[in-house]
């Protein structure tokens, strides 16, 4: 009863989609000449549609904004709206969000990654609908990569595999970023393995340059330096056994990166604790006529969002150091909570967002590749991928892939959570072992580590 509820909700919604799309019924306002998009403004009667994410900054909501802006000049009879809450990777939107769905008053969809965070906080405990009605009437289960689609999905009760959310972007974690000037002046060429970044930064330092930019306000900043050091010490297979079992948070590699790790935070910017990861990441782009505050900066690619919005070219860009070929993935996804109050408009919002076309207006500004296989080729009038994206296109082709713990992908939040207090007391007061230890056992609280 329910299941067919749903069929008739999506063929209700994709007709819809088609005949709001062929009506030119939009309030147009103004036109935007870069991206060619027209805004539209809110019918007296329109649907609000809630969405949250926590998309505020630069590429960012910049992104967000145009593919709302499409929805809502395409669909005149609902008004979707963008309720970001700030916070670099969820880190303040999160917790809000899951007080408001467990206390049955969810927004009809949000930002959530794809893997554990979807999984174990929303679908697990029974909070989101299941969208098999979506993911079958846009032939999505052949258009998304299936090690994406593994990690949307969930298997009921009686064995069957159900959708529940749509991805919007693919984004990549391990990326170094650097400022080319600063670099080509200082002859050094973007370091290939942590020993090769250890000798740069010092060479940096040497000369009055911080080498490494961080913001880790959020403390997953550092969080990501860390998996970094850990990929590149353990490989694509050892760094995913550590989420799985199969690698020993207590053997020597592990040790290793630790100490790399240390090193790696001798080389950062004092005031790294006071800033976002954005405000780190404009440390590259230099004041006029003065030099930037800092060389480089690892981040994920929306780091590339942010200089491109920025209008900032001068940046360079490789797979952080040792991780060459390996691509650290993550996805936004967005649902629809069980109790989501406009099921039929957001159904028709996410149709849009798992578009060929929908992630073509959104991944140009966002840094990001676009989840869905047959993206890539936005129409010439809007805006195009950068020269980054289009060699993360090929990279996200042909690199091994391997989950983003600090993104949601590879470990339950509550393990992140125990990654992070680790963390903030390793930047504090660096200690190894004390480290190695708490991740030890952090493992073990999760129940993959005996
Ligand atoms: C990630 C998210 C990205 C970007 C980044 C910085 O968690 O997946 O889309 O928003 O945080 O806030």
């Amino acid at each position: 009863m329910k299941i067919m509820s749903r069929r008739i909700l999506a063929v209700i919604s994709v007709a819809a989609l088609v005949a709001a799309c062929s009506s030119s019924s939009a309030t147009p306002t103004a036109s935007s000449a870069a991206s060619g998009a027209t805004t539209c403004k809110e019918a007296a009667n329109a649907t609000p549609v809630e969405a949250v994410s926590w998309w505020t900054t630069g590429g960012e909501s910049s992104g967000f904004n145009a593919i709302i802006n499409k929805f809502n000049c395409d669909n005149p009879t609902y008004w979707v709206s963008n309720s970001a809450i700030a916070g670099g990777a969820g880190s303040v939107a999160q917790a809000a969000l899951q007080s408001r769905v467990l206390a049955g008053n969810p927004p009809d969809t949000f930002q959530v990654h794809m893997g554990h965070e979807l999984l174990d906080t929303y679908v697990t405990p029974g909070y989101m609908d299941n969208i098999d009605d979506l993911y079958t009437a846009n032939g999505w289960t052949t258009q998304f990569p299936q090690g994406v689609l593994n990690i949307v999905s969930a298997k009921d009760s009686t064995g069957t595999l159900h959708y529940y959310s749509v991805p919007l972007d693919i984004h990549r974690a391990n990326v170094l970023w650097f400022n080319k000037t600063v670099f080509s002046s200082n002859n050094l060429t973007a370091p290939t393995t942590w020993a090769d970044f250890l000798t740069d930064a010092a060479a940096l330092k040497a000369k009055g340059i911080t080498p490494l930019a961080v913001g880790d306000n959020g403390i997953w900043a550092s969080g990501m330096l860390l998996e970094d050091v850990l990929l590149a010490q353990l490989g694509s297979d050892g760094f995913n056994g550590l989420w799985t079992g199969a690698t020993s948070w207590s053997s020597a590699d592990v040790t290793t990166a630790l100490n790399t790790f240390q090193q790696v935070l001798g080389f950062v910017n004092t005031d790294h604790s006071s800033l976002t990861w954005d405000q780190a990441a404009d440390y590259l782009i230099p004041a006029a006529g003065a030099q930037p505050k800092a060389a480089m900066t690892i981040m994920g690619d929306w780091a590339a969002g942010e200089f491109d919005n920025k209008g900032f070219t001068d940046y360079g860009y490789a797979a952080a150091p040792g991780t060459t070929g390996i691509y650290q993935a993550l996805a936004d996804s967005f649902g629809v909570p069980k109790a989501a109050k406009q099921k039929a408009g957001v159904k028709l919002f996410l149709t849009l967002l798992g578009s060929a076309a929908g992630q073509d207006i959104f991944n140009p500004y966002k840094g990001s590749v676009p989840a869905n296989t047959q993206a890539g080729n936005p129409p010439a009038t809007a805006k195009q991928y950068s020269t980054y994206q289009k060699w993360a296109m090929g990279e996200w082709k042909t690199d091994k892939i391997v989950p983003s713990m600090e993104h949601g992908a590879a470990a339950a939040p509550s393990w992140k959570g125990a990654v992070e207090t680790a963390v903030t007391s390793f930047v504090a007061t660096p200690d190894v072992a004390a480290l190695q230890t708490a991740l030890v056992q952090a493992c073990k609280d999760a129940t993959v580590c005996k």
